[in-house]
C-alpha cells in the first residue's frame, strides 16, 4: 500500500465505505479496513459522539501519520477506542475500582478514562505522558470496526486542527481527503461534541474534559469528582490539564459574540445588535450569521438564522459543529449566538461555543436591572 510520505506531501486516493445500522458493513470492506489499521494506516470512522481519525494505537508511525493527516502538535495526546472491557488491562498499568464502576454505568459510551499507561503504549500516542486516555465508543459501527481490528485504536477528532470537530463524513472529506486512506460514512453522529473525558490517576477523580456525561453523573456512580480547575477560570490563566484543551479550538473565521442571560433578553439583544451592525457598521444581513435554536429561531428578523439543535429535545450540541461549518461557507463577518445553560448538558455545549467565540460573551440585562448568564 502507497501511504504518503508527508515530507513529499503526495496525495493519496481516500476510500470511501458505508454503514448503517439497517445493512451494517460490506464484509470484503470491513477486511480492508482492518488491513488498512494493520498496515498502519489510517481509517476515520463514526462514533456516537464525533467522527474519529484511526491508526494502530500501539504503533508510533501511525501515530506520527495521524498528527501529519491532522496538522496537529504531536503533545496534544490521543484517545484509545476499545471496543472489549478485556483489552483495557493490556495498555494500562492499574484499573482503578473506580474505573470499573464508571465503566460498567457509561461503557460504550461517551466517557474517557485516564489511566496510568502501560509499557507497550507508546510516547508518541500519549504526547509524552505516562498516562493514557482509553474510550469505548457506544456507536455499533465504531465497535464492529474496533473489534475487527482487533488493536487498540488512536482516534483524535477527525478534523484538522484548529477546525471543528466532524459530526458527518462531509466535514471529515473537507478536511482530510486525499489525507487518508479510508472514511467510514455513517451518516450524522447522534451526540455531536466530544467525549467527558475524567482522569482516575489522582485521589479523587478530575473531570477534565465536559461532555454528555455530566460531573452530577460521575459523581452519582464514584461519590465526589472534581472539576479540572481550568475549565472555571474565567480569565484562562490556569493551565488544563488536558492538553488539547489550551487550544484555540473550533474558530470559525468570522468574529463570534455569545450573548448571556434570559432567553427573551437575549433574542431581543441579538435583533437589535444585528440592527445595530447593518445600520451603523454597514454590515449587509447576508454577512450576519445567528445561532439560534428550532424553538427560537423564529423570532429572528434579519440575518443568516441557522439552528443547531432543540431545547426542547435537549440536543442543542448536536448540530453545533456543522453550524459552524456552515458560517464559515456562508461568509458571514459577526456571529451572534444564543446561549445555552438549560441542562447539565448543555454547559457541555457552552464549553465549545466560548471557545469557538474565543470568550467573547456580551452579558444581557435581563430587564430588572440585573445581569444575568455566567
Ligand atoms: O469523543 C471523543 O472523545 C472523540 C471521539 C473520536 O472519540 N475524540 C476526541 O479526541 O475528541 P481528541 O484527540 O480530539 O481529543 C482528545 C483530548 C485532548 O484534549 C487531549 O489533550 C486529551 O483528550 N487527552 C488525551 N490523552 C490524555 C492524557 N493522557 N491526559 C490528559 N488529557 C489527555
Ligand atoms: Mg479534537
Amino acid at each position: 500500500m502507497d501511504f504518503m510520505d508527508e515530507g513529499r506531501q503526495k496525495a493519496m486516493d481516500t476510500k470511501y465505505i458505508f454503514w448503517s445500522p439497517d445493512r451494517g458493513y460490506e464484509p470484503s470492506e470491513l477486511a480492508e479496513a482492518k488491513k488498512i489499521i494493520d498496515q498502519g494506516g489510517l481509517v476515520a470512522f463514526p462514533t456516537e459522539t464525533v467522527y474519529g481519525l484511526g491508526g494502530n494505537g500501539l504503533q508510533k508511525e501511525a501515530a506520527r501519520r495521524i498528527y501529519a493527516a491532522k496538522g496537529r502538535p504531536s503533545d496534544n495526546p490521543l484517545i484509545l477506542h476499545i471496543s472489549r472491557f478485556s483489552q483495557l488491562k493490556g495498555i494500562t498499568r492499574r484499573i482503578p475500582d473506580t474505573a470499573v464502576r464508571l465503566a460498567e454505568a457509561f461503557w460504550p459510551g461517551p466517557l474517557t478514562m485516564i489511566f496510568e499507561k502501560a509499557d507497550c503504549v507508546p510516547y508518541e500516542i500519549t504526547g509524552g505522558l505516562e498516562t493514557v486516555a482509553v474510550r469505548m465508543p457506544e456507536h455499533p459501527g465504531a465497535l464492529e470496526f474496533l473489534e475487527a481490528v482487533s488493536v487498540p485504536v488512536a482516534a483524535p477528532s477527525a478534523n484538522t486542527s484548529g477546525r471543528p470537530s466532524p459530526t458527518r463524513a462531509e466535514h471529515v472529506r473537507e478536511d482530510l481527503e486525499g489525507k487518508i486512506d479510508m472514511i467510514i460514512d455513517g451518516g450524522e453522529v447522534g451526540i455531536g461534541f466530544e467525549s467527558t473525558i475524567v482522569d482516575l490517576t489522582g485521589e479523587l477523580p478530575v473531570i477534565l474534559r465536559p461532555g454528555y456525561i455530566t460531573r452530577q453523573m460521575v459523581e452519582e456512580v464514584v461519590g465526589e469528582a472534581a472539576m479540572d480547575p481550568a475549565l472555571l477560570s474565567v480569565e484562562g490563566d490556569v493551565a488544563p490539564k488536558a492538553p488539547g484543551m489550551k487550544y484555540r479550538h473550533y474558530a470559525p473565521e468570522a468574529q463570534m459574540k455569545v450573548f448571556c442571560g434570559e432567553q427573551e433578553a437575549v433574542i431581543e439583544a441579538i435583533n437589535e445588535s444585528a440592527r445595530r451592525l447593518i445600520c451603523e457598521e454597514r454590515i449587509s444581513p447576508e454577512e450576519i450569521g445567528i445561532l439560534a435554536t428550532e424553538e427560537t429561531a423564529a423570532q429572528y428578523s434579519v440575518g443568516q438564522v441557522v439552528t443547531s439543535g432543540s431545547r426542547r429535545r435537549d440536543d442543542v450540541g448536536r448540530y453545533l459543529y456543522g453550524v459552524l461549518r456552515r458560517f464559515d461557507e456562508l461568509h458571514v463577518k459577526v456571529i451572534l449566538s444564543e446561549s445555552f445553560y438549560d441542562s447539565a448538558k448543555e454547559e457541555a455545549v457552552m464549553n465549545r461555543l466560548l471557545k469557538a467565540a474565543g470568550q467573547q460573551v456580551i452579558e444581557v440585562d435581563n430587564g430588572d436591572g440585573v445581569g444575568d448568564g455566567l
